[in-house]
């Protein structure tokens, strides 16, 4: 039922505060978290030297985002893996490494049987799923559900917001198992937590019909490109992986420091870019970097259309759209990031007159290898 929505996607994507918010619910005590399902597992998070992420598409770069998060907060390692990859280079695991699986379906046969190779070869194996009994989670030695509610759209929205958040808290808990992040560090994390699904809920009230007016005009765009540094990087990839799936037209994905090494090439007079500005409250150096990644575009006919944080004056004179996200921080910033991506991609869509919901040739789950 898409409860008077057009699309289950517009419906899902409206849907992105309650699946931060209910996948935060009951999993947050006394300033600290608290995850049910992980109690007992302490020592196998105290015994692990890295982490292994396996996933494919969306999913995968909801991990690719966690590895800054859990890096810094736990100090453990980490490495993302596209599923279908990881089990054909003969990896180094043993009994030292969780292998953490990330599927909205639970039923991707590619990511089911990276988790299989990985217990054969003894690995830990940790399974964020988003269907409660589905086949990986029941494969895996433990569990945190995301709960994002039935996703119906084939291209995932809310459950990769959701996926980021159970992907943060666990790596807070494994932080807080290993004393690797200070309780009051913990505090503040839990903080900006609560307040992502308000931020959200503003980016859809107050920019939503602008980038679907703004799609609307771009409907004859055929090749659209995407900056981004730092966790903004893995969303420049889902904002390209998104146009591609729903809009058919060429997209890609890059980390902005990448630029002058090849892909400014492809920059021509009318070329939309996509430019993901991190904060400059966070850090001058890689904001101010971002704004003269948007400069050499730009020098080349670039039309850009930035996605910055309110207030951040510097971007407004450089870019010729700016899309604006609510203040967060650094880590959280992906969760609000996304949100205009996903609505682009689904008005370009809609404005193409497209299928959003059933794109051609893809499937909601893939259950072949
Ligand atoms: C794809 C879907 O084929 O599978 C994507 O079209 C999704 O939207 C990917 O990100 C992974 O699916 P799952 O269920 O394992 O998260």
């Amino acid at each position: 039922d898409k409860g008077g929505w057009s699309s289950f996607m517009a419906k899902e994507v409206s849907e992105e505060p309650e699946a931060v918010a209910n996948t935060l619910r009951g999993r947050i005590r006394d300033g600290a978290v608290a995850i049910p399902e992980l109690e007992g597992l302490d020592d196998l998070f105290r015994d692990i030297s890295r982490v292994i992420v396996v996933a494919c598409g969306t999913a995968a770069y909801a991990g690719m985002v966690a590895k800054y998060a859990v890096e810094q907060w736990a100090r453990v390692p980490v490495d993302v893996e596209l599923a279908h990859e990881f089990r054909y280079r003969d990896p180094v695991i043993g009994p030292d490494t969780l292998v953490v699986s990330i599927s909205q379906s639970g039923e991707t046969m590619d990511t089911l049987m990276a988790v299989k190779y990985a217990r054969e070869r003894g690995a830990k194996t940790l399974s964020i799923c988003n269907t409660q009994g589905a086949t990986i989670p029941r494969e895996s030695d433990a569990i945190v559900y995301t709960h994002a509610g039935p996703e119906v759209a084939v291209a995932s929205t809310k459950a990769f917001v959701a996926q980021i958040t159970a992907l943060y808290l666990l790596a807070l808990h494994i932080g807080q198992v290993r004393g690797a992040i200070a309780p009051d560090e913990v505090a503040a994390q839990i903080e900006e937590f609560e307040a992502v699904p308000g931020k959200i809920r503003r980016i859809l009230e107050t920019e939503q019909e602008r980038i679907e007016q703004f799609a609307y005009w771009m409907a004859d765009t055929r090749s659209v490109l995407f900056l981004g540094r730092h966790v903004g990087y893995p969303i420049a990839l889902e904002g390209a992986l998104k146009l591609k799936e729903l809009a058919y037209i060429h997209a890609e994905g890059f980390a902005a420091g990448e630029l002058k090494h090849g892909p400014i090439a492809l920059i021509e007079p009318g070329q939309p870019v996509f430019v993901l500005v991190p904060s400059p409250r966070h850090s001058a150096l890689l904001h101010a970097k971002v704004v003269s990644n948007i400069e050499e575009i730009r020098a080349r006919g670039a039309r850009v259309i930035a996605v910055a944080e309110e207030g951040d004056a510097a971007v407004l004179p450089k870019a010729d759209e700016v899309l604006r996200i609510p203040l967060a921080g650094p880590l959280f910033e992906p969760l609000l990031s996304v949100v205009p991506l996903h609505i682009f991609a689904m008005g370009l869509s809609t404005a193409k007159g497209l299928d959003v919901d059933q794109p051609r040739n893809l499937a909601k789950s893939v259950t072949v290898e």
